[in-house]
């Protein structure tokens, strides 16, 4: 068939783990069930323009700029997902493809962007089969299919696809939840979550993070790995109760021990991570005594990385930025944060 050149946009979110995905197998296959919010502010947009090739290649041809500037270890990377794409994406060598990304928050701010990068550019391959083929049979089909994709090029990026929120890996008694692909739980979520909010404390833009591949690999020698599963499924189930009957104190509780009990596991691996410095534990100890003092319900939870993520209801908003303003920015680097809260997943532009 004729193919002619044409470009796809997506803008796909980042996502916060309330119950951690530490640990891997097989193909990209998690360990243990997850489940997210999807963040609004943070996110990427990314344009796929294809153009046919001469001849198809035996790999995939592909560039991946960022920021307008040709990015070779970006590049180097998203070949390696797309080439592994090929038995299902054959149509992929057919074309020379050029990928515009750019973050919608500051490049250099220690925002770990591989979960929007690649929901971004996973959307932005199933819209082109789309093009080339015919439509999915319906928006939920293309939602799975653009889930498993983010899945294969980073774990956690499967969980960017839906709106509000997300659960990845099997459940039992959640219809639809799969190991190869998130489903989307916006329903199951009670009001006073669906405008959550997560403020995102910069303590140390220069994250210094564990690659994930090597963290999740670290697990495969971890003694406590095997009740680390087991507790991580067990908290899958209650957080999904928990979101349904809007229990701020408990969701909380579960939030701040998935935190610590992640880098737990990194220090607790060989060789060990320390992940957290001095003023994330600063920014904890002031979250615990202004919850002392006041009772609100703020939480806070952590990537692989020293960033402090607080997370509270949208009634008590505006006296928690107060708060942060005056008693956190202090620990962050050049007083940055982003505040950012549950958002409605990605869109096409
Ligand atoms: O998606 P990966 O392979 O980069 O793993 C990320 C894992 C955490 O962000 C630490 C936790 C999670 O579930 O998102």
């Amino acid at each position: 068939d004729e193919v002619t050149p044409g470009a796809l946009r997506w803008r796909s979110p980042s996502n916060i783990a309330l119950v951690k995905y530490w640990g891997k197998h097989g193909n990209q296959l998690p360990q243990n069930a997850s489940v997210s919010f999807t963040l609004d502010a943070a996110a990427t947009d990314t344009t796929l323009h294809y153009h046919p090739r001469r001849e198809a290649g035996a790999g995939v041809d592909v560039a991946l700029y960022f920021d307008g500037e040709l990015h070779p270890g970006f590049t180097d990377r998203t070949r390696r997902f797309l080439e592994g794409l090929l038995p299902i994406y054959p149509f992929l060598r057919q074309f020379s493809l050029r990928i515009d990304t750019t973050n919608s928050f500051p490049h250099s701010a220690g925002i770990a962007s591989s979960a929007s990068g690649m929901s971004a550019l996973a959307l932005c391959l199933v819209s082109l089969e789309e093009a080339l083929f015919e439509p999915l049979p319906d928006t939920a089909a293309f939602f799975r299919k653009a889930s498993y994709l983010s899945r294969l090029g980073s774990g956690s990026a499967c969980r960017s696809v839906y709106g509000t929120a997300a659960v990845w890996g099997t459940v039992s008694g959640l219809a639809d939840s799969s190991d190869e692909y998130a489903v989307g739980i916006a329903d199951h979520l009670h009001p006073v979550f669906q405008s959550y909010h997560d403020d995102i404390l910069l303590v140390s833009r220069s994250e210094k993070s564990v690659s994930s591949r090597a963290g999740h690999g670290l697990m495969e020698q971890n003694p406590y790995a095997p009740a680390r599963y087991a507790q991580a499924n067990q908290r899958t189930r209650e957080m999904l109760d928990v979101l349904r009957r809007g229990d701020t104190e408990r969701f909380g509780q579960l939030l701040e021990s998935e935190a610590l009990t992640l880098h737990a596991l990194m220090m607790s691996s060989q060789p060990s991570y320390t992940l957290i410095e001095p003023n994330t534990l600063k920014v904890i100890t002031t979250l615990q005594q202004f919850r002392r003092e006041t009772g609100h319900p703020v939480h806070f939870t952590l990537d692989a990385g020293p960033n402090v993520h607080l997370m509270y209801p949208d009634a008590i908003a505006a006296e928690v930025s107060i708060f942060v303003t005056d008693h956190l920015l202090h620990y962050c680097e050049d007083r940055q944060y982003l505040a950012d809260h549950v958002g409605k997943g990605p869109h096409q532009l």
